[in-house]
């Protein structure tokens, strides 16, 4: 067509975003976390919002600022984020870009947890957390049409982000490689692979913002049903 495309693509839609790490509290004052900036899903929460998405981003504690005109809500826990997630459906894409904590602390300690000489540092036992994109893919009627997870791996990242594809019921998995000598985790850069069942399609290493945008005109083809 000789038109010019829409400037607001995802004008009517709504998306759902996650981002940053969750902390999960060992005693009011420690917590287990992870290196997540929340870097790439901020941008992709920006991305989606610039094509006119309304957007909802569900982070963990970060270090950035909140992207223009999206609807931030703040979370801590992944228990608390699968809160936040499941109070903003119903959503037509959703983005599970957190670095969600997989396990937290079975007895969160009421007091602070003291030194006491003679006496063995504590075991802390753990206990799963709910997976947030498998249980927002699992919502029956309330499931968003498009829903895209990562898989950030450290060895085999192909197969694994296709088992994480088919274990999680996504539609798509942006597959990254988070090795120390990457500099991705963290970094201002990121080099990913969607998988989808329609295969594996690489990008070279771009700046997370690129990457956002890439992925939010892929968004934006997919929804008009450019693509399966
Ligand atoms: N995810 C989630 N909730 C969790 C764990 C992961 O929503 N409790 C999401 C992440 O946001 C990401 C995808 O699932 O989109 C894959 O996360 P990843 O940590 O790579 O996979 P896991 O299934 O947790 O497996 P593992 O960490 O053992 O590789
Ligand atoms: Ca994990």
């Amino acid at each position: 067509s000789l038109l010019a495309p829409a400037p607001h693509p995802l004008a009517g839609r709504h998306a759902l975003v996650t981002s940053g790490p969750t902390h999960e509290p060992i005693d009011p004052v420690r917590y287990l976390a992870n290196r997540s900036s929340g870097r790439q899903g901020h941008a992709i929460a920006a991305a989606l919002a610039d094509l006119g998405a309304r957007v909802t981003l569900v982070t963990g504690p970060v270090g950035i600022a909140d992207p223009p005109g999206v609807t931030v809500r703040r979370v801590e826990t992944a228990r608390q984020m699968l809160d936040a997630c499941q109070s903003a459906l119903p959503a037509d894409v959703a983005v599970f870009a957190a670095a969600v904590a997989d396990w937290r602390v079975e007895h969160e300690s009421a007091g602070k947890i003291k030194k006491q000489s003679g006496v063995a540092p504590p075991v802390l036992s753990l206990t799963p957390n709910p997976d947030i994109l498998a249980t927002i893919a699992a919502a029956g009627p309330l499931r968003p049409r498009l829903v895209i997870g990562f898989a950030a791996e450290t060895s085999d990242l192909m197969q694994n982000a296709q088992a994480k594809l088919k274990r999680k019921n996504a539609d798509w998995i942006v597959a990254n490689d988070v090795s120390p000598d990457t500099g991705i985790m963290g970094g201002a850069e990121n080099a990913v692979s969607i998988v989808s069942a329609d295969g594996i399609e690489t990008w070279p290493r771009l700046a997370k913002d690129d990457v956002a945008r890439r992925l939010a005109q892929r968004i934006v083809a997919t929804l008009h049903g450019a693509l399966a």
